[in-house]
C-alpha cells in the first residue's frame, strides 16, 4: 500500500488531483479511515470541541493533543497525520513553537504540524521547517484568535483583510509550508491563492477551488447536528442511528430479551 508524504500530496496538486483531508482524534475512527483511503488525517485542536465539550479550540494542552496523536498513529497505515499545535504553545517564540513541534514529532510519530497564522508566525515556521518538520498552514477562520474576531462569521470579504491573506499565503510557502489550508473565507479568493501557489491549499468552507477539503469528522457524520453552516455536507446521520441503537439496547435490557439462551455461557 502507498504510504502519503508531503510529497505525495504535492504532486498531487501538480497533477490536478484534489486531495481529501478529515479530522481524527482516536485510534478506532483514525483506522476506519486510513482503510478507506483518505489522502490526510489531521488530528486537529477541533478535539477541545468535539472530544472535550469545550466552546473553543483554546483550553487544549499539549499533552493532550499528543495523547490524541499517539492514538491516531497507531491506526493509521497509509494517510498522513497533521498534528495541530494548541494555543499558547507557539505563538510566543519560535524556539518554543519548534519545542512543541519537536514534542508531537517525538512523543507521537506523527508526519507533520499545523499551526494557524500567517506573517505573525513566520519566524516559527521557518525555524520548525529547518529541524525537517513539515508545516502546513491555517488563514482566515482561525479559531485560535477567537476572542480577537468575536465571531465565526466568513473571513477577508473586506479587501485590505483579502490582501493580507494573499501576503500570508506567499509568505508561508517562501517560509517552506508543504499545503495550507483557507477556513471560510469567499471562494473566489480561495481560487486567486490556490493559482497562485505552487503548494496546495485544503479549504473548509473555501469553495470548490481549493486544491483539496477537509472536513471535521463529527460535522460530516452527523454526530455534532446542531452545527449546520452552509459549508458542511453531512454525509450521515449518526446521531440519529446512535440514539436509535441506544433505545434498542435499553429495550431489549429492560424486557429481558438481551442476552437470549444464545448469548450466554
Ligand atoms: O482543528 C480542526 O479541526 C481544523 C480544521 C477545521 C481545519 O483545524
Ligand atoms: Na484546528
Amino acid at each position: 500500500a502507498r504510504k502519503v508524504t508531503t510529497n505525495t500530496i504535492q504532486k498531487m496538486k501538480a497533477a490536478g488531483e484534489k486531495i481529501s483531508m478529515i479530522t481524527a482524534y482516536d485510534y478506532s475512527f483514525a483506522k476506519i479511515f486510513d482503510a478507506a483511503g483518505i489522502d490526510i488525517i489531521l488530528v486537529g485542536d477541533s478535539a477541545s470541541n468535539v472530544m472535550a465539550g469545550h466552546t473553543t479550540t483554546l483550553p487544549i494542552t499539549l499533552d493532550q493533543m499528543i495523547y490524541h496523536a499517539q492514538s491516531v498513529v497507531r491506526g493509521r497505515e497509509k494517510s498522513l497525520v497533521v498534528v495541530d499545535i494548541p494555543f499558547g504553545s507557539y505563538q510566543s517564540n519560535s524556539e518554543i513553537a519548534l519545542a512543541s513541534a519537536i514534542r508531537i514529532m517525538k512523543e507521537s510519530g506523527a508526519h507533520t504540524v499545523k499551526l494557524e497564522g500567517g506573517e505573525e508566525i513566520i519566524d516559527s515556521v521557518k525555524k520548525i521547517v529547518s529541524a525537517g518538520i513539515p508545516v502546513m498552514g491555517h488563514l482566515g477562520l482561525t479559531p485560535q484568535s477567537i476572542n480577537k474576531f468575536g465571531t465565526y462569521v466568513v473571513r477577508a470579504t473586506e479587501e485590505s483583510e483579502a490582501a493580507k491573506l494573499r501576503r500570508d499565503a506567499l509568505m508561508l510557502q517562501e517560509a517552506g509550508a508543504f499545503a495550507v489550508v483557507l477556513e471560510k473565507i469567499p471562494a473566489i479568493l480561495a481560487k486567486e491563492v490556490s493559482e497562485s501557489l505552487a503548494i496546495p491549499t485544503i479549504g473548509i468552507g473555501a469553495g470548490k477551488y481549493c486544491d483539496g477539503q477537509v472536513l471535521v469528522m463529527h460535522d460530516m457524520l452527523g454526530i455534532n447536528t446542531e452545527f449546520k453552516p452552509r459549508f458542511l455536507r453531512q454525509y450521515l446521520n449518526l446521531n440519529e442511528q446512535i440514539t436509535g441503537a441506544i433505545h434498542r439496547y435499553i429495550t431489549d435490557v429492560k424486557s429481558n430479551d438481551f442476552p437470549n439462551d444464545q448469548e450466554q455461557y
